[in-house]
């Protein structure tokens, strides 16, 4: 097995041990390459960055980071949060239906709360979606691990009655998803198709890079062909061309689909798709609980797991 396979699950693992964020925090080296994938710690800084993506002709998701909260003050922050980041990306408005959207994790806002953690993550998304579509901008639920799926896929299903576009993430390595993809391809239904970024046991996720790769094909090929809005979250460019290829076979015009990719990543790749009239939209995370999303940025590439590894050597750190 190459060294990323063995190195990408430590990582991982890492990714959810305090202990490791305590000392990754509080290292100077690491700012340097957070600022790559993070637009910086308020929304005043996600918004700089939001206006320059839209002065590129680019859409924008904005996700205020933290995820896994216990602690249901912080879940009411992180709903404050949003509130305040909606105000101000109102003003941001380009005019273009659709520019501006908001991705929520459900962790973040109570839904692993011991006592009512579900009900609680239900009732402040929908604070959130009422402000958001009061401002004018679209929200969709990211995925986070396979313990959550049913529970998040459930408050989806119940806020859709209330605001028809809202949006959810389908993880192509989880053996459920192409179930789910047919379930959630109707009319107005707007899915983000991502591979998926947890560590997962074998027994629900796929484990292979070619099996998650052919999951993905087949999951792409199933919201193409059905009448909701396919949201295709991938930097992988055999994935991209595969997504244009079923465009053109689906008679799907530019406007009836979306490239999305992160902030930080194959900005090249995202420009170069603005050029050829293709929607693209940048997921813009903010906030200083940056640490479970950026190990698994990491996690994900191994130029970046030697960066981050080299910068953890004694003496590197100046
Ligand atoms: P893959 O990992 O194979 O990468 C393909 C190529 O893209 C690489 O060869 C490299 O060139 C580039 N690349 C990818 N990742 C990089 C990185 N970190 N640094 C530098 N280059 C990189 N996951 C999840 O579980 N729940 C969610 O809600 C979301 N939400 C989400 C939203 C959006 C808009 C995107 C684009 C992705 C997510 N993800 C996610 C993450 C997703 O599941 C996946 O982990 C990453 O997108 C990486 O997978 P790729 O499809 O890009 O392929």
């Amino acid at each position: 097995m190459a060294i990323s396979g063995l190195l990408r699950p430590a990582m991982l693992a890492a990714s959810r041990s305090p202990r490791m964020e305590r000392t990754v925090t509080r290292m100077s080296t690491t700012k340097k390459l957070v600022d790559r994938f993070v637009a910086g710690a308020s929304e005043p800084n996600a918004v700089t960055a939001v206006e320059t993506l839209l002065n590129s002709g680019r859409y924008i998701t904005v996700d205020y980071l933290g995820e896994d909260t216990t602690d249901i003050e912080q879940a009411r922050n992180t709903v404050s949060h949003y509130l305040t980041l909606l105000s101000l990306l109102r003003g941001s408005d380009t005019g273009s239906v659709g520019s501006l959207e908001v991705s929520l994790k459900l962790s973040a806002l109570g839904q692993s709360l011991p006592m009512d953690g579900h009900a609680i993550a239900r009732e402040h998304a929908h604070q959130i979606c009422t402000a958001a579509a009061d401002a004018g901008v679209l929200v969709t639920i990211d995925a986070e691990d396979h313990t959550t799926t049913d529970s998040t896929l459930s408050i989806v299903r119940d806020l859709r009655a209330d605001f028809p576009s809202l949006g959810t993430v389908l993880q192509a390595y989880l053996r459920r998803t192409e179930a789910d993809c047919r379930e959630f391809c109707g009319p107005g239904s707007r899915i983000r198709l991502c591979k998926g970024a947890y560590r997962e046991p074998a027994s629900v996720a796929y484990q292979s890079r070619a099996e998650v790769d052919q999951s993905y094909l087949d999951c792409l090929r199933i919201l193409m062909n059905g009448d909701g809005y396919p949201m295709v979250a991938t930097h992988d460019p055999a994935l991209i061309e595969a997504a244009g290829v079923f465009a053109t076979a689906t008679g799907r015009k530019s406007a009836d689909f979306e490239f999305q990719m992160l902030y930080g990543i194959r900005d090249a790749e995202q420009r170069r798709l603005v050029s050829t009239e293709r929607h693209v939209r940048v997921y813009v995370p903010y906030g200083d609980q940056w640490y479970g999303y950026f190990m698994r940025r990491l996690a994900e590439r191994p130029a970046n797991m030697a960066f981050f590894l080299r910068s953890l050597r004694p003496g590197s750190q100046r």
